[in-house]
């Protein structure tokens, strides 16, 4: 399958779970995330503010922040197709931007240096076993993810029907050092 079909097939799998599954599924991926490593050692932390049926991150943000951990989210500037990381101190500054994306609203943005990421939870459409991310498509994440630290971790999070054996992978693919779902922990971070 091409990347444009699998991204069609895990969009139609993803909407057809429930509210109530979609939490559960969403604590598992929570619980799997806090136990890592690369978490508890985490000084700021980049999550997607998930939107859509993707899995929830509003309760792994409010728990970093309870930890005393710093929390930052991505606003996307689509005319340069970048990734800005802004700080956020509660999930509640969070309000539709681009395509409806939570973001902090520009009197909000406080935007953090790449390089202060320690540890970054990033969203996919599906991914593999040998690290292999599938985003949707614009190459927001594949520009991003280059030029965090090079100790820093990059976890992959999404509902175990996105973990795939393979995928199709691009020389512009960034893999990931992790993939968490509701049932599997995989990396080598
Ligand atoms: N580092 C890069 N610099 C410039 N363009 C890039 C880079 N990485 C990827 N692209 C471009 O982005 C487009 C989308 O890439 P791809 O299909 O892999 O998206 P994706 O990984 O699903 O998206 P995302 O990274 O936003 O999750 C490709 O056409 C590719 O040419
Ligand atoms: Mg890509």
């Amino acid at each position: 399958m091409s990347k444009q079909e699998i991204r069609r097939a895990m969009v139609f799998a993803r909407n057809r779970i429930s509210d109530k599954e979609r939490q559960s599924r969403s604590q598992s991926i929570e619980r799997h995330l806090t136990a890592l490593d690369a978490y508890q050692k985490a000084t700021i932390i980049l999550t997607y503010a998930s939107f859509r049926s993707e899995a929830d991150t509003m309760g792994l943000i409010r728990t970093a922040l309870e930890a005393g951990k710093r929390v930052a989210v991505p606003v996307c500037l689509p005319n340069e197709v970048q990734i800005l990381p802004c700080e956020i101190k509660s999930p509640d500054e969070l309000t539709p931007g681009h395509w409806g994306i939570p973001e902090p609203p520009k009197h909000l943005q406080r935007q953090i240096r790449v390089e202060e990421i320690d540890l970054a939870v990033i969203p996919g459409l599906a991914f593999d076993r040998h690290f292999n991310r599938l985003g949707y498509g614009a190459g927001y994440y594949d520009r991003f993810l280059p030029k965090m630290r090079g100790d820093a971790a990059k976890i992959g999070v999404g509902f175990a029907f996105q973990l795939v054996d393979q995928l199709p992978a691009d020389p512009f693919d960034v893999p990931m050092d992790g993939i968490i779902t509701d049932s599997d922990r995989i990396g080598r971070k």
